[in-house]
Formats: C-alpha cells, sequence, structure tokens
C-alpha cells in the first residue's frame, strides 16, 4: 500500500490549547474529557501509589507489552530486546504489563524472532527481568513499588514461526471473513480439544518458569486475535471449548487452575480485547472500510450481534464476573486486533504498511477504549484495571490519564508506542518535568510498518538510535517501494 497521509484530521499537535482541544473533541465526535492543568510532582494524582492487596504499585502510568521483533530465532533476547527492557525499566512506571509477548511453545511464534519461553531460555528471561529492575532502580531510587509480569501467548491464527512471510496458523474455528483473508482454506489449521489440553499444559510450564524467574504475575493473553482472544469468539466451535460462554471460557479457567496448582506464588493478570467489531479492509479512497458481511456476526467478542460496528459487552460483563470468581484482579484493557480493525485497536494518524487511512479521527478510536475502560471500572470498582490506547492523545496524554485516574474511571494510564520514542514520559510527569515533545510519538507507524516488512520495529523516525540503524535504510526502500 502506498504510504498515505490524511488531510482532513487536525494533528494533536497543531492543538496547542485546552480549548482547542476540547473544541476539536467536539467537532469530531470523540466523548473524552481531560484535565485542563496538568498535576506534577509527588502530590500529583498520577504520581499517587496503587494498593494491590498487599503490593504497593508506586505510581499510575504502566508499560504496555511491545515486542520488538528482534530476539534470536531459539527465542532469546538480543541487544535490541535488552535495549528495550531497560527504556521499560528506565520509564519511570511503575507497573510493567508483561514487557512483551512470550510464546509459550514454537507454532505460537508470532514470528520467528519472537520470544520463546522454555528451558534454554528461562534464564535469559530471568535477566531481562533483573535488568528492567536495576534500570529503575538506576533512574528512580528504589523498586519495592515496581511490579513486574510476563505476558504468555500463543499466536494462534497470527503465527508465523518460521518464516516472516509465511503464516502457518492454528485456529480454534473456520471464520468466514479472515480465514479469506488470510489464506485458510481447510481444516487442517483447527486445534482439536485433546491439542488444546496439550496447549494448556505449555502455558503452566511457561508459568512455573516465570514464577522461578521472579516476576510477580504472568498474563494469560486474551487479546488482539490471537489464540486466547479467539476462544472468546469460537461461537461456532463444536465440543467442550466452544459454543456457550461457559465453554469459550473454559481455556482461561483451565489455565488459572493450571497455574494456581503449579506456580501458586504467582499473581494471574489477564489483557482483553473488551470488544471487536467486523474487520476492515482499505476501501476505494484508501480508508478503511468494513469487511461486507451479510446477517448476524458471532464473531467479534464485545460486539453487537446483528449490527457488528457496534459494542455490546454483556458478555464482556460476563467475562469479567468469571474473572472476579476466578480470584483474578489484574485486568489490562485493549480492543479489537491490530492485524483485521487496527484503527480501533491501535488509533493513528498514518497507517501501517498493511493498514488503511483512519476511517474515523483516531480520537474517536482513544475515546471508545478509554469509554469502554471507565464502563468496565465502574461497574467492577475491585478490579485493578489498566487502559490503552493513550499515545495518539501525544501532549494531551497527561491531561487526559490524570482526569480518568483522577475520577476513578481507571487505574493506570497504559503506555505503548509512545515508550517507543519517549520512554521516560511517565518519570517526566512525575517528576515535574517540561514535556519533551520533539520526542512525542506522532503515531507515523513506523514500528508496526517495519516488522510487517521483516524488519525490526523500533521508532524509526524519532529514536535517535534507530534513526542510524542499519535497517533504517531497509524501511526507507520498502516505504519508497509502496509509494
Ligand atoms: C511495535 C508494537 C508491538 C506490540 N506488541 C504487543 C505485545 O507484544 N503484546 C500486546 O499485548 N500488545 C502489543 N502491542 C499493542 C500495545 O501494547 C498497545 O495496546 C497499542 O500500541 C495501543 O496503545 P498505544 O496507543 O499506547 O500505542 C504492540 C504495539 C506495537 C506498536
Ligand atoms: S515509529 Fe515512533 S512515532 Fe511512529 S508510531 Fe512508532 S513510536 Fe510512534
Amino acid at each position: 500500500m502506498a504510504e498515505v497521509t490524511n488531510p482532513n484530521y487536525r494533528r494533536v499537535a497543531s492543538l496547542k490549547t485546552a480549548d482547542d482541544f476540547a473544541a476539536y473533541l467536539r467537532e469530531v465526535g470523540a466523548d473524552l474529557q481531560f484535565d485542563r492543568e496538568l498535576q506534577t510532582g509527588a502530590e500529583s494524582v498520577l504520581a499517587q501509589p496503587y494498593q494491590l492487596g498487599d503490593i504497593t504499585i508506586g505510581n499510575r502510568f504502566c508499560i504496555l507489552p511491545m515486542e520488538g521483533w528482534d530476539g534470536t530465532e531459539d527465542g532469546l533476547p538480543t541487544d535490541l530486546t535488552k535495549r528495550r527492557w531497560q527504556h521499560f525499566g528506565e520509564s519511570g512506571a511503575k507497573l510493567i504489563w508483561g514487557g512483551e509477548a512470550v510464546a509459550v511453545r514454537h507454532d505460537g511464534r508470532a514470528n520467528p524472532n519472537q520470544l520463546l519461553s522454555n528451558d534454554a531460555t528461562a534464564r535469559e528471561v530471568e535477566d531481562l527481568r533483573k535488568l528492567l529492575v536495576e534500570a529503575h532502580e538506576a533512574k528512580c531510587g528504589r523498586s519495592d513499588d515496581l511490579l513486574v509480569g510476563l505476558q504468555l501467548t500463543h499466536s494462534g491464527r497470527f503465527a508465523r514461526p518460521n518464516d516472516k512471510k509465511k503464516l502457518e496458523p492454528r485456529i480454534l474455528y473456520r471464520h468466514p471473513i479472515l480465514d479469506r483473508k488470510f489464506g485458510i482454506s481447510s481444516d487442517d489449521a483447527v486445534f482439536t480439544d485433546g491439542e488444546i489440553g496439550d496447549l494448556i499444559g505449555d502455558f503452566v510450564k511457561a508459568a512455573v518458569r516465570a514464577e522461578q524467574a521472579g516476576y510477580t504475575f504472568v498474563d494469560l493473553k486474551h487479546c488482539h486475535g490471537y489464540l486466547g482472544h479467539e476462544f472468546l469468539s469460537a461461537t461456532a466451535r463444536e465440543g467442550r471449548y466452544g459454543g456457550s460462554l461457559e465453554n469459550r471460557t473454559r481455556f482461561l479457567r483451565e489455565l488459572v487452575a493450571g497455574v494456581r496448582r503449579d506456580a501458586p506464588s504467582l499473581l494471574i493478570g489477564v489483557r482483553l480485547s473488551a470488544f471487536d467489531l467486523l474487520p476492515f479492509k482499505m476501501g476505494a479512497d484508501k480508508r478503511g472500510v468494513p469487511e461486507i458481511h451479510d446477517g448476524n456476526y458471532p464473531f467479534a467478542f464485545g460486539g453487537n450481534v446483528e449490527d457488528p460496528l457496534q459494542i455490546d459487552l454483556s458478555e464482556t460483563f460476563r467475562f469479567f464476573d468469571l474473572l472476579g470468581e476466578l480470584g483474578i484482579k489484574l485486568v489490562c484493557i485493549s480492543a479489537g486486533s491490530p492485524y483485521y480493525n487496527p484503527h480501533i485497536q491501535r488509533p493513528a494518524m498514518f497507517p501501517p504498511s498493511d493498514g488503511y487511512l483512519p476511517p474515523e479521527d483516531p480520537l474517536v478510536g482513544v475515546a471508545r477504549q478509554i469509554k469502554v475502560t471507565a464502563e468496565l471500572k465502574a461497574r467492577y470498582p475491585q478490579m485493578c484495571v489498566v487502559g490503552s490506547g493513550y499515545t495518539y492523545l501525544q501532549e494531551w496524554l497527561p491531561h487526559t490519564g490524570q482526569y480518568q485516574v483522577r475520577n476513578g474511571l481507571v487505574d493506570f494510564v497504559g503506555l505503548g508506542r509512545l515508550v517507543l520514542s519517549y520512554h521516560d514520559l511517565p518519570y517526566d510527569v512525575v517528576n515535574g518535568r517540561p514535556l519533551q515533545t520533539k520526542r512525542i510519538c506522532r503515531t507515523f507507524s513506523d514500528c508496526t510498518t517495519g516488522p510487517r516488512n521483516g524488519l525490526v520495529s523500533g521508532c524509526y523516525p524519532l529514536d535517535p538510535f534507530y534513526k542510524t540503524h542499519p535497517q533504517a535504510e531497509a524501511l526507507k526502500t520498502v516505504k519508497q517501494e509502496l509509494k
């Protein structure tokens, strides 16, 4: 796809005053509140600790998981991986949600460079945590109020374990749109119930390694179209893991039972796509348009079956009820999938190479995630809720996060892409330092375009390290060819 920009939406950097920002939010229909005055320093809202049982988490910033497509083929971290984890530690955020997706076995890797959990990688995955904690202590002076988890995953439909360009999907059910979109034409890829049992065993073994490596929690990933998330929409699957919501959540219940049995000191968290909508594709004017689907669409968890461009949280609420019954308090809210509706998941002005022009002002996408998160937090106040999708807010991110936390609409402001360009923004905010505007992510999407074209991820436009990285030239060539 040619690199495209969208002239119709105003850039956030041009919204200089709170009045400008508020007026523009109204103009584009983004239902979003923010604080006009940013508090900074130790007394500020975002610097306040959060109490999770007997664990104190030192402030309200969370680093969201972000992989870099930069491990070795054996699943070990490289210097690039270590640099990213060091930055996560130096960020000043006191909650590290998972670091990055770590596959519990080879066929579940999203790319041949994804980190892998096995006995041969265990020591180095432990060292990543230590590196992060040491970097945090060096910058912030203490780490007793830092909570670090590890995200465990199987990439399911989006697995590319052996070749960056070759999907080798493992799925739960045949999907009328995604099978066509991603080239699945037989039942060969469908997991049997017995294979799911084996996979649960692999997740549990990975959790045991995480416990031994000193991680305080594991995230049993249920988002973004990967396998955990796919269970939740497996309405068309027969057998123990499909059909009713009871069956569709059996995977989670069995995972939790296994982790509690074999790694009893670990806390458990779940990162959830709290809603999903129809898949999108590029339309005639390069904007995203929904894929055509006639009749009911029961494949979007948290979406309306009869009108799958609308949200319906009734099953999401039942999922939260289940989390409560399972004694899980840690939940990180995300949405949709970067593979088939990226504007929902990662609002951006400039699409990645496999994306489309935003069909709505990206601020509308940000507001949608924040609103759903607030609705869940209001209904489940006892849950520790992390929000996502804030990066597009740019200069207004801290103001918006402060409003949400101050009003109890979320517990933690999760940061994704921004951390790749400006990892220590949380440190600056809680220490009363001015924002370094030149480092603010402008959602150019190169950190997604890179990996979509076989390169490592990183902030090529803004991070001086990646600006001069050898793969920056390769990325330029890719983007030229796409023009
Ligand atoms: C390069 C890149 C890698 C990502 N890797 C992961 C991942 O490993 N696990 C995950 O749950 N989300 C992953 N995400 C999604 C982010 O955690 C986050 O949800 C998303 O970027 C939206 O938040 P933001 O607006 O702050 O960027 C990734 C995003 C990017 C840009
Ligand atoms: S490449 Fe940099 S500026 Fe672009 S979206 Fe990623 S982090 Fe943001």
